[in-house]
C-alpha cells in the first residue's frame, strides 16, 4: 500500500470529498490543507483590519491551526470548520497564500503531520513542495464549468444561495491567482498522475484512487 498520498489540484475538483472518503476506506489520516490557508484567512478577516504583510507576519506567527481526526478545524482553540467555508475565507485563504512566510509555517506544519505515514493530504502543492517523496500523487481536476455547477450545489446543501456564474469567476480568479504566484504555484507534479473527473461520479473517483493505492 502507498502510506503517503498527495492529492492537487484546483479549487473545486473534489479534492477533499474524495481524499476524506478514501482516507475513511484505506484507514488513512485526511489532511486538508486548504483548511490551514483557510484559517489564517478568517483570522485577517475576523480582525476587520486590512492584509497588510506587517499585520499577517504577526497574525501567522502567533496563530495555531489545528485539525482532528474527524478533518475538524481548530483556530487558537476555538472550532472554526464550518466558519472557513465562506467565499470571503476561500478569496482571503488564496490572498494570504501567496506570502513566503505564510506557506513556510504551514508547509512546516504540514510535513510534521505526514511524519506518521498512512496520509491522505489534498492542497496545490503538496506533490510538488510539501510532499515531493510522496508515494503516489494524484492531480485532480474537472473543467471549471462542472467545479462551478460542484460548488453551487455544495453550498446550497448548506443553506447558501449564490449565483451559478459569480461562483464559476470566483472559482476561476482564485485558480488564476494560485497558479500564477510566485511561491509553490498550483501545478501538476512531473510524477502525477491526471485524473479528469469532469464526467465521473465520486465513487468512481474513489474507486481509481484505491486502485492505484494499491
Ligand atoms: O483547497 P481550498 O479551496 O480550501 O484552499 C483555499 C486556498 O488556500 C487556495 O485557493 C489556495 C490556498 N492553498 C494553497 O496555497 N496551498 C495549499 N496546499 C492548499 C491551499
Amino acid at each position: 500500500m502507498k502510506k503517503i498520498i498527495a492529492v492537487d489540484g484546483p479549487a473545486g475538483a473534489g479534492k477533499s470529498t474524495v481524499s476524506k472518503k478514501a482516507a475513511e476506506k484505506l484507514g488513512y489520516t485526511y489532511i486538508d490543507t486548504g483548511a490551514m490557508y483557510r484559517a489564517v484567512g478568517l483570522k485577517i478577516l475576523e480582525s476587520g483590519k486590512p492584509l497588510t504583510e506587517n499585520f499577517l507576519a504577526e497574525v501567522t506567527e502567533k496563530i495555531q491551526i489545528e485539525l482532528d481526526e474527524s478533518a475538524r478545524v481548530f483556530v487558537d482553540g476555538e472550532e472554526v470548520t464550518k466558519k472557513i467555508r465562506t467565499p470571503e475565507v476561500s478569496k482571503l485563504a488564496s490572498d494570504v497564500s501567496k506570502f513566503p512566510f505564510v506557506r513556510k509555517k504551514l508547509t512546516e506544519l504540514q510535513r510534521k503531520m505526514a511524519e506518521r505515514g498512512q496520509v491522505i493530504m489534498d492542497g496545490r502543492d503538496i506533490g510538488t513542495q510539501v510532499l515531493p517523496n510522496a508515494d503516489l500523487k494524484i492531480f485532480l481536476t474537472a473543467s471549471l464549468e462542472e467545479r462551478a455547477k460542484r460548488r453551487f450545489e455544495e453550498l446550497k446543501t448548506k443553506g447558501q444561495q449564490l449565483d451559478l456564474s459569480e461562483i464559476e469567476k470566483e472559482i476561476f480568479l482564485r485558480d488564476k491567482q494560485d497558479m500564477e504566484r510566485e511561491t509553490a504555484p498550483l501545478k501538476q507534479a512531473d510524477d502525477a498522475i491526471l485524473l479528469d473527473t469532469t464526467n465521473l461520479k465520486i465513487e468512481e473517483v474513489l474507486n481509481k484512487i484505491l486502485e492505484l493505492a494499491k
